[in-house]
């Protein structure tokens, strides 16, 4: 375990960072990669532990990965994997997997770290298995799940009560393999990258706002390049909005809608926003985003906000400590769910600080009280909980050590040395 203190040298940030490749999105390409027959090439795939799990599950499922080449004999000849596949601590890796493997001819078991063996996977088990898909869960309804062998794959029509861009995904992914069209509807403000990926390539089409039809089909062999990361982006962007004289550039992030939340939300707080959309990559827009340091407000977060915020949550109590009035967040249960249960990880961020703060069932409410004092958080095994402990720390009055900082290289190895080189 690495901890890590952190000075706030009182400096002002005017930087343009490059931040890694995007996670959703790296994920799936090489999902995607290892389930097309022939050669397909991944530019610009994130750097993080939890993009190798996904390399590393597809090598043992019979996929070559060389550099940024990827050669596959394609999902119906995979091989059923002699050991056990390790997602390590990566949520995408192992539901999105589920689902390709529920409904392919080849077994395996997927395996997590003590954070993803405790998170929940019964919410797959329904919707995979309505389409004729194998998984079991433990009793707890958590991993190790066991997956495929799948005799006879057909069309299923299903809701999610969650907005589970995860879950949607190995629902989606799934239904490729059915004998006929399947339909898929919850509520919304999720990320849509699979569903634009389908759409481009003529295997899936919306039906309403959030009910999507899938159509049987292969994937084919492509090249794949991977936009900046807009959850990464973040932490830049809530550094700046903090600190009035601050400006950064993040150039080439994806901007697809259900990633932009914290933008939206930044935007409210009154923080001075620019997003420019400059091109799109397989449905997906990318662009350049600028943000400025003003005197923020406070805001309140519930609904759709919620699902396209998901991540940058802990951030907003971060940012939300500097602004005037009480910020709260509701709608947000799902965040008991995620590598910490991110609520009261939150609230112990903001409270071991020095700032007001109280949790809810379902959210918190953050006491803008203008400032935050040095003291030590708890990483609590959570890439996000740490990363927004750092840009605490660049604006509180004293040093802040983070405990089990080293978790950040999930996401982004070099985070820290980033943040702090533009401070
Ligand atoms: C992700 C979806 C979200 C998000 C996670 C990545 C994805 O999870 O929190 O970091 O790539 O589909 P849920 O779909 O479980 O909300």
């Amino acid at each position: 375990m690495v901890d890590r203190t952190i000075y706030n040298r009182h400096s002002r940030l005017q930087a343009s960072v490059q931040v890694p490749g995007d996670k959703s999105l790296s994920h799936r390409a090489i999902l995607w990669s290892g389930m097309a027959e022939g050669e397909s090439k991944l530019v610009g795939i994130g750097p993080g532990a939890d993009i190798q799990a996904s390399l590393s599950a597809m090598r043992q499922l019979g996929v070559t990965i060389d550099g940024d080449k990827v050669v596959s004999p394609g999902i119906s000849r995979w091989v059923s994997p002699g050991e056990d596949i390790d997602c390590a601590n990566s949520g995408t890796t192992i539901r999105l997997l589920a689902g390709i493997l529920s409904t392919a001819t080849v077994q395996a078991v997927l395996t997590g770290d003590a954070s993803l063996s405790a998170r929940p996977m019964s919410r797959l088990v329904d919707p995979l298995r309505s389409l004729g898909g194998r998984i079991d869960t433990t009793p707890d309804g958590t991993a190790p799940l066991r997956l495929g062998g799948a005799l006879k794959v057909v069309g299923a029509s299903v809701f999610l009560d969650v907005a589970s861009a995860q879950v949607r995904t190995a629902f989606e992914m799934a239904a490729l393999a059915a004998s006929g069209p399947s339909t898929l509807d919850s509520p919304g403000g999720f990320r849509d990258h699979t569903e634009r990926m389908l759409v481009s390539i003529g295997l899936g089409e919306w039906a309403s706002k959030t009910a999507f039809r899938i159509t049987p089909g292969k994937l084919r062999p492509q090249r794949y390049d991977i936009p900046g990361d807009p959850s990464s982006a973040s932490f830049l962007w809530a550094l700046a909005a903090i600190h009035r004289d601050s400006k950064v550039l993040t150039p080439n992030v994806s901007l697809n809608p259900g990633r932009l939340g914290f933008l939206q939300i930044l935007d409210e707080m009154g923080a001075g926003i620019e997003a420019v959309v400059t091109g799109s990559i397989g449905g997906d827009p990318v662009g350049d985003v600028i943000v400025r340091g003003a005197p923020l407000r406070a805001v309140s977060i519930s609904g759709e906000l919620v699902a396209s915020a998901l991540d940058e949550l802990p951030l907003v109590a971060v940012v939300a400590a500097f602004a005037e009035g009480v910020t709260s967040v509701s709608d947000a249960s799902e965040l008991r769910t995620k590598e910490s249960d991110r609520i009261e990880a939150t609230t112990a961020l903001i409270r071991a600080l020095g700032g007001g703060v109280e949790s809810r069932p379902d959210g918190f409410d953050v006491v803008g009280t203008g400032f935050l004092e040095g003291g030590t958080i708890e990483s609590q095994g959570d890439h996000r909980i740490a990363m927004a402990g750092a840009i605490a720390a660049l604006s509180a009055d004293g040093a802040v050590t983070i405990r089990d900082a080293g978790i950040a290289d999930v996401s982004w190895p070099d985070f820290y040395d980033i943040v702090e080189s533009v401070w």
